[in-house]
């Protein structure tokens, strides 16, 4: 099994005696194969000699009051199972008073990328991310750090963190893992019920079928998000859509004429649950 870390100071004094390569998997547990895939690429980018750590931590400071903090699913120890199954070497797991002192004062705020796209629906949510991101830098001092493309805003706003804030840390992004109908692998996949479990899929196939678009040689938003939204009405009568976005890959700005790397991305709600899926176009 991989040695489970749960204090900061057993963190430490760890680090202190690692003198290879360490490689970072930030993640909130419940794990998925998505998660294990980040895992594979890490202990690749470690090698033999090197050190994969995964940290499981269900961060308060990013969840909003009427989210799914208390119900997010929590269990350990098949988590380190699975961990154990792809060569992670260490998994921390603190507890979040270990996280974060009563009178903790400090925080990352981040003032441009996550005003928009999830962002928008879910005030404070990166800097909740970034902060503690930031306090898993700082206490692992990991040489590169995987994140998913699945949350591909995230990954843009840590990117810019590190680049704004002189991380030494090099991110390193991963394509999204999903299940055999398409459906983007998730933690809260598990909230659906059968009938939106069976139209989720829809997402995919519309962000897909947008694209056909593009590659012909669409480039007007409105009309790519249209071809999007009028799939999902279609094969999706469940759906609440939250947003449909197409922008730059890197500043998350809104695509214009000249963009060649653009991204679609988009929040869909199944009842109170939100799914979350992206594109490279
Ligand atoms: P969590 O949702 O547990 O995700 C941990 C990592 O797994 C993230 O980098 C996410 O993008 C990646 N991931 C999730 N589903 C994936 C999939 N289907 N394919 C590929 N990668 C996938 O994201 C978080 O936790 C938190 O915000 C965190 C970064 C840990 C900070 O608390």
């Amino acid at each position: 099994m991989p040695k489970l870390l749960q204090t900061i100071s057993e963190l430490r004094e760890w680090r202190s005696a690692q003198k290879s390569r360490v490689v970072l998997v930030p993640t909130m547990g419940a794990l998925h194969e998505g998660h294990l895939e980040l895992m594979r690429e890490a202990r690749r980018i470690a090698g033999s000699d090197g050190c994969v750590a995964v940290s499981i931590f269900v961060n308060p400071l990013q969840f909003g009051p009427q989210e799914d903090f208390a119900r997010y699913p929590r269990d350990l120890e098949s988590d380190a199972g699975k961990c154990q199954s792809v060569g992670v070497d260490v998994i921390f797991a603190p507890s979040a008073e270990e996280m974060y002192p009563a009178d903790r004062s400090i925080i990352v705020l981040e003032t441009r990328l996550s005003k928009i796209l999830c962002g928008a629906s879910r005030p404070g949510h990166f800097d909740g991310v970034c902060t503690v991101v930031l306090k898993l830098f700082n206490l692992i001092n990991p040489h590169d750090a995987v994140f998913g493309k699945k949350d591909y805003q995230q990954l843009a706003i840590i990117k810019r963190m590190v680049r704004d804030l002189n991380v030494p840390v090099k991110i390193i992004g991963c394509e999204t893992v999903r299940e055999s109908d398409g459906l983007a692998m998730s933690s809260r996949n598990r909230y659906l019920n059968d009938e939106e479990r069976r139209q989720a899929p829809a997402i995919r196939q519309a962000l897909l079928k947008a694209r056909e678009h593009w590659m012909s040689g669409g480039r007007n938003a409105e009309v790519l998000q249209k071809i999007f939204t009028n799939h999902l009405n279609q094969f999706a009568p469940l759906h609440r859509l939250d947003y449909i976005a197409c922008v730059d890959r890197a500043t998350l700005e809104p695509l214009n004429e000249k963009c060649e790397a653009g991204l679609m991305a988009t929040a869909v709600y199944f009842g109170s649950t939100r799914l979350i899926d992206n594109l490279e176009l």
